[in-house]
């Protein structure tokens, strides 16, 4: 049966300036969770089910492209230790850092990392996500990655939202290969990887590839293993130091590189010759107090498109709010109101190999749509914490906030 959105005035966020101009009311007919016409507004039929948007603003539903929100713990300790002077990477090197939060998270049991989870997630839904993609790398060991990866898929039962899942295994070394970063790459590799692939539990493979993670030919190990088992792939590259991770992994055709403060010409010009996402996270800019800003002004030079996501996570980006992430990527980055939507609708999806069928409102894609009791796109990226969201629409379903 058909359901439709009539009098909704629509940022469709299609490609070209067009697509941030808001139109004139119009009816969205959605049949089987896709989006099946777009035309100018006119009596619904009395037998349709329908809403009525009386002229909000409807954008596609919001893609957090990196989260790390299923996890164990707080870090506030060491917030309070960055505080005074103690570095990140120091902290890291200490055990602690992403170390406390794998101890924390083994644990816990799956239904604990359920419960524990859900709260980050209504926050994310709060904010318009629709769609949002979860990583492992808190266990790092086979059980406790399937178990984190079980729990972020079963989030898809508990609230209308769509979950993608990314494998992290190669985050951080765990205490019992301490001095032995190649066997347990190797484990990632051999073990991890294929059991994940068999069971379907990650559609994509990411790794650390930095000082304090693993170099650029273990992470070029760990892609290899993902391309073998036809995982994607993604990058946590350029976060604290410039490796070469980014260019890496747009030669293996990656997904999206992520993080890219570092990011030098030459890894601005890799990504413009590949299909790769720049991956922007202004939250851990923000709450690491980095002082190196990403190449924007390159980047867009370049035509790379440049995702934006909350990467929440316990040790450097504890924000489950995506428009917040929209006004600190204005503010810090300097991106227009219009980047920061794109990065989290069109650029997002793309971020997550879902660029034809998410992020934008046109007929043929998905009916996930976010709508709003604000007059124009900027407010989103503008006032925050005020209540914008009026309703989310997750696969043709619509869910009142
Ligand atoms: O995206 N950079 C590595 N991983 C996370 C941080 C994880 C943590 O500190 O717990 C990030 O910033
Ligand atoms: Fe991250």
């Amino acid at each position: 049966m058909d359901f439709i959105l009539s009098n909704a005035r629509l940022v469709s966020m299609r490609p070209g300036d067009a697509g941030y101009q808001v139109t004139e009311p119009q009816n969205i007919t959605i049949q089987h969770g896709k989006i099946t016409a777009i035309e100018a507004t006119k009596p619904v039929a009395k037998a349709c089910a329908s809403f009525d948007c009386t002229g909000k603003l409807v954008t596609p539903g919001l893609i957090d492209c990196h989260t790390h929100l299923v996890f164990a713990g707080s870090r506030a300790n060491e917030f309070e230790m960055r505080l005074k002077g103690v570095p990140y990477q120091e902290i890291a090197k200490q055990g602690g850092g992403i170390l406390s939060t794998v101890k924390a998270t083994r644990d816990a049991s799956l239904q604990q990392l359920i419960d524990m989870a859900l709260p980050r997630l209504d926050g994310l839904i709060r904010s318009g996500v629709t769609s949002v993609e979860i990583k492992s790398g808190y266990g790092l060991t086979l059980d406790d990655e399937l178990k984190m990866l079980r729990a972020a898929k079963a989030l898809e039962s508990h609230r209308a939202v769509r979950v993608t899942t990314t494998l992290l295994a190669a985050h951080a070394l765990p205490p019992e290969y301490s001095q032995r970063s190649d066997d347990y790459i190797e484990h990632v590799c051999q073990t991890i990887i294929p059991a994940v692939a068999e069971e379907q539990l990650a559609s994509a493979v990411d790794v650390f590839c930095e000082s304090i993670g693993f170099s650029l030919a273990q992470t070029e190990k760990v892609f290899q293993a993902a391309k073998q088992y036809g995982l994607k792939i993604k990058g946590h590259t350029e976060q604290l130091s410039n490796l070469g991770g980014s260019a890496l992994t747009a030669s293996y055709d990656g997904l999206s590189v992520d993080h890219i403060e570092y990011l030098d010409t030459q890894g601005v010009q890799a990504l413009a010759k590949s299909n790769t996402v720049a991956t922007l996270l202004p939250g851990a800019f923000y709450f690491l107090r980095e002082t190196q800003l990403p190449p924007i002004e390159e980047l867009r030079a370049h035509n790379v498109p440049m995702a934006l996501a909350t990467d929440l996570n316990p040790g450097t980006s504890p924000f489950a709010d995506l428009t917040m992430m929209m006004n600190m990527a204005c503010t810090l980055f300097r991106l227009t109101p219009e980047e920061a939507l794109r990065g989290v609708t069109c650029h997002g999806a793309k971020a997550l190999g879902h660029g034809d069928s998410r992020g934008q409102i046109a007929p043929g894609f998905d009916a996930d749509l976010a709508i709003w009791n604000v007059a124009h796109p900027a407010e989103l990226s503008y006032q925050q914490g005020f209540p914008q969201l009026h309703a989310r629409v997750v696969e043709g379903a619509f869910y009142p906030v």
